[in-house]
């Protein structure tokens, strides 16, 4: 329907002269279609639409009660308003025709004032959800769409925050990309198998593959003549280096404090939950940067946490950085193959490392070694 064409009327019924008289009460505000069966209407409407339907509830072949089930179950059709025609002696129809979803219903004899006004009631109704309609979906559009430019922000803001901690490191960008995608075959495993202990939420897998980047987010606050030493720490400097996790734990926390007190402020819903979102992803990046460095034996720091103790997430970055550690070179080693690494992550399974996350690991060797030597991921930023 629209302003220059009539609205559209199918009008079902098995009786002629009451098709006759639809026609002549509506035909000079209305395009009437008249049929005198459900089955013809039926066809009618596989290539054509209606605005609205007047629906006979008793006909021979198919009733129109069959007809409108047709009509509820077809997804073009559904949302065209059914005016059922029932007879005034029959309130048993009227009352199953309002029960299976009728607009309205019109008694017979028909009188042509009520008809005109429940048609003209239906259709207004019918204009307004349409309007109605396509204003939540210009909105849900214009929602997405800011919704999809926040999360390109905040993940040029990682990638930028993630770029900026390894420039400072003076080591590879690549290692932030390799470590990853290491982490994101963990997590596609632990999506597929949850198992005690090990389940995640797609949310929680996200969060994890994007916090991965700011493991060492905290080594920006370690002093240059530590940070960049070349050659062998003493144990004093080794201690300023291991700091990096409280560092990059406080700098985390203070953002949480902060986003939390966006909360307090007047938002709307949808900016509440794209906060409280942004909060989980944030405590997962704390998780990460306090505790990457914690071994499953309790040996590690910054607290000397135990197993099950140590966040999964900070569990899974641990073996994903070792790894990428042990098989990349650096200023006081150089790198070892594929097989030396995986055999010391193996050794270290109960020790270092999850003995879980191990069997994964050993899963998909493969896999981590073609990222290693993948040439896409070995540019070396700091050479620039
Ligand atoms: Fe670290």
């Amino acid at each position: 329907m629209n302003k220059y064409n009539k609205p559209v009327i199918l009008a079902v019924d098995d009786d002629p002269i009451i098709l006759n008289t639809v026609l002549s009460i509506l035909r000079n505000d209305y395009k009437i279609i008249p049929l005198t069966s459900a089955k013809s209407a039926l066809k009618y409407l596989e290539s054509n639409t209606a605005d609205l339907i007047l629906l006979d509830c008793v006909m021979p072949e198919m009733t129109g009660f069959v007809m409108f089930e047709h009509v509820l179950e077809d997804e073009k059709l559904r949302k065209i308003p059914v005016i059922f025609l029932t007879s005034a002696s029959d309130g048993d129809n009227e009352a199953k025709a309002l029960r299976a979803g009728a607009a309205d219903y019109i008694t017979k004899p028909i009188h042509s004032q009520a008809l005109h006004t429940r048609i003209g009631n239906q259709l207004e109704l019918l204009h307004h959800r349409k309007h109605l309609e396509k204003s939540i979906a210009d909105k849900t559009r214009m929602l997405n769409e800011a919704l999809n430019l926040l999360k390109t922000r905040e993940d040029v803001t990682l990638n930028l925050l993630a770029r900026v901690t390894e420039l400072r490191d003076c080591d590879t960008g690549a290692h932030i990309e390799r470590t990853t995608e290491f982490v994101k075959i963990i997590v596609r495993h632990l999506l597929q198998n949850p198992e005690n202990g090990y389940i995640l939420t797609p949310e929680q897998a996200e969060d994890i593959v994007k916090s991965a980047k700011l493991h060492d987010l905290g080594k920006i606050a370690i002093p240059d003549n530590v940070l960049l030493k070349q050659g062998k720490l003493t144990p004093e400097e080794f201690d300023v280096i291991k700091k990096h996790t409280e560092e990059g734990e406080r700098l985390l926390s203070h953002t949480i404090d902060g986003a939390k007190s966006f909360q307090t402020q007047e938002l709307s819903e949808e900016e509440s939950v794209r906060i409280i979102y942004a909060d989980n992803f944030l405590k997962t990046a704390r998780d990460i940067t306090y505790s990457h460095h914690e071994k499953w034996s309790g040996e590690g720091y910054p607290l000397g946490l135990k197993g099950a103790e140590i966040p999964l997430s900070a569990r899974i970055i641990a073996l994903a950085d070792v790894y990428d550690a042990l098989t990349s070179e650096r200023p006081y080693k150089n790198a070892f193959s594929h097989e030396e690494s995986a055999s010391i992550i193996e050794n270290d399974s109960g020790k270092h490392f999850d003995p879980h996350l191990v069997k994964i690991f050993n899963k998909y060797e493969k896999d981590f070694e073609n990222i290693t030597n993948n040439p896409e991921f070995t540019n070396n930023l700091a050479l620039v």
